[in-house]
């Protein structure tokens, strides 16, 4: 029976994802395309999570998949030429969009060209000049040192971001010492607005991930705005709050990053909810290794790790490390990794948070947020998502006041 592999996902970058019809993809690739088949597909086609089965043929043509028919072999419908013209149109580079060429942005910039994510646009209002064309150009002089071929390009200018397939929103004003995450509403409320807006003009079928801050706030102006499935709108906190967590585990055990995986929940804020039943150290519960009273420690140097960088730096806030957990969320999107990981969701019966933007472990693909998992939570973990919940719902009222006054 013929069956139909789809290895390239629509919005990883890839209008027309390749299917192969039949059961002999194993001879086309291992025949003499297969050196060409690597070189043009690297790093995709050999990516198993990317490949995924279409449910038939009528569904591959209506989503404009270019195709090709193994089971009557490659002459039936196209020469060895055209077959790979069009693999290699398949196998089109993701465009990722950077609003925001500051520090998290510049440095979002800088890991996702280096991974290969993509090409990048970096963009900045006109006030900042040729800024982002700076620093991209010095980003492209680092390519033929570091090996990467993504495209790097700075701008002003919404038209050179035209059909993104990511873009990400780092704009706004950084905390500065003395100054809370909800200080910098009214003004970043403003500049998300209005960056939302171009979005929604210039790359509408976009997957969005909101930096900027207060983030739980800012994610859901930019739904509102852009009128996106909400799937396609995606808050980065968590990944970051994760990361801090994961790392304070790791320097207290005095055991490699690697081996440790955590999970917290709610806002970008001082109630963010640690899942101890979900943290983990080589499979072991952490609460085996870590007392409570040392545990809660590590948990209350989370809650403010991005107020104790902001403290060392005096001059704004994190960037590094906020910027490498969102180019983990564009690979997850670009690549359709799947990662299970915690976002900001929009949330609705999930949780019964009834339709506010909260961190959550979601599943992330091409789509966005591709499922929202529900744990069964403890009862204090229940109660304190809920005050998370609440302190959320209290900034997006403040924020809607500010945007009315
Ligand atoms: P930054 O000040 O270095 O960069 C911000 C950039 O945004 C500036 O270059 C500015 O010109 C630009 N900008 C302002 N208005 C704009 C507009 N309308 N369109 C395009 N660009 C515009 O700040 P940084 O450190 O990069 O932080 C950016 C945002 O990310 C801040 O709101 C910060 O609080 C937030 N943040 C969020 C984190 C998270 O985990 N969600 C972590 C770290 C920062
Ligand atoms: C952070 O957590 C400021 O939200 C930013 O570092």
């Amino acid at each position: 029976m013929p069956h139909l592999l789809s290895p390239i996902p629509r919005r990883a970058g890839h209008p027309r994802p390749l299917v192969i019809i039949g059961s002999q993809e194993k001879t086309l690739l291992g025949f003499r395309g297969r050196t060409a088949f690597q070189k043009l597909a690297k790093p995709f086609l050999f990516d198993r999570t990317l490949v995924g089965a279409a449910p038939n043929l009528t569904t591959a043509r209506r989503q404009n998949r270019f195709w090709v028919d193994a089971t009557r072999g490659l002459s039936a419908r196209y020469t060895r030429g055209s077959f790979y013209k069009g693999l290699a149109a398949t196998m089109r580079r993701a465009k990722i969009t950077i609003v925001g060429a500051g520090n998290v942005g510049a440095t979002c910039a800088h890991w996702c060209a280096a991974a290969e994510l993509g090409d990048v646009v970096l963009l900045d209002i006109p006030q900042m000049e040729d800024m982002p064309k700076g620093k991209a150009l010095d980003l492209m002089q680092a390519s033929p040192i570091m090996g990467f071929d993504s495209r790097v390009i700075g701008t002003n200018s919404y038209a050179d971001s035209a059909g993104s397939d990511v873009v990400v929103v780092t704009a706004g004003i950084a905390r500065k010492p003395g100054m809370s995450r909800d200080d910098l509403l009214s003004t970043n409320a403003k500049i998300v607005t209005s960056v939302a807006q171009q979005i929604k003009a210039t790359s509408p079928e976009a997957v969005v991930i909101v930096v900027s801050n207060p983030l739980d706030a800012m994610v859901q102006q930019v739904w509102k705005t852009t009128g996106f499935p909400a799937q396609r709108v995606i808050g980065q906190a968590g990944v970051l709050d994760t990361a801090r967590y994961r790392t304070f585990l790791a320097m207290e055990l005095g055991v490699s990053v690697e081996d440790i995986s955590a999970l917290l929940m709610g806002g970008h804020g001082d109630t963010m909810v640690p899942i101890p039943s979900c943290t983990c150290v080589g499979g072991i519960p952490v609460t085996q290794l870590i007392a409570p009273a040392r545990l809660e420690e590590i948990v209350t140097r989370t809650r403010n790790g991005g107020a104790e960088i902001v403290a060392l730096l005096k001059t704004g806030s994190a960037y590094y490390a906020p910027a490498a957990a969102t180019a983990q969320m564009v690979e997850a999107v670009v690549r359709d990794k799947k990662r299970l990981i915690p976002c900001a969701a929009y949330c609705d019966k999930e949780y019964g948070v009834g339709g506010y933007y909260v961190g959550v472990p979601v599943i992330l693909g091409t789509a966005g947020v591709e499922k929202i998992v529900e744990l069964k939570l403890n009862e204090s973990e229940t109660q304190a998502f809920k005050n998370s919940v609440d302190a959320v719902k209290g900034l997006v009222a403040s924020m809607e006041k500010l945007l009315q006054a």
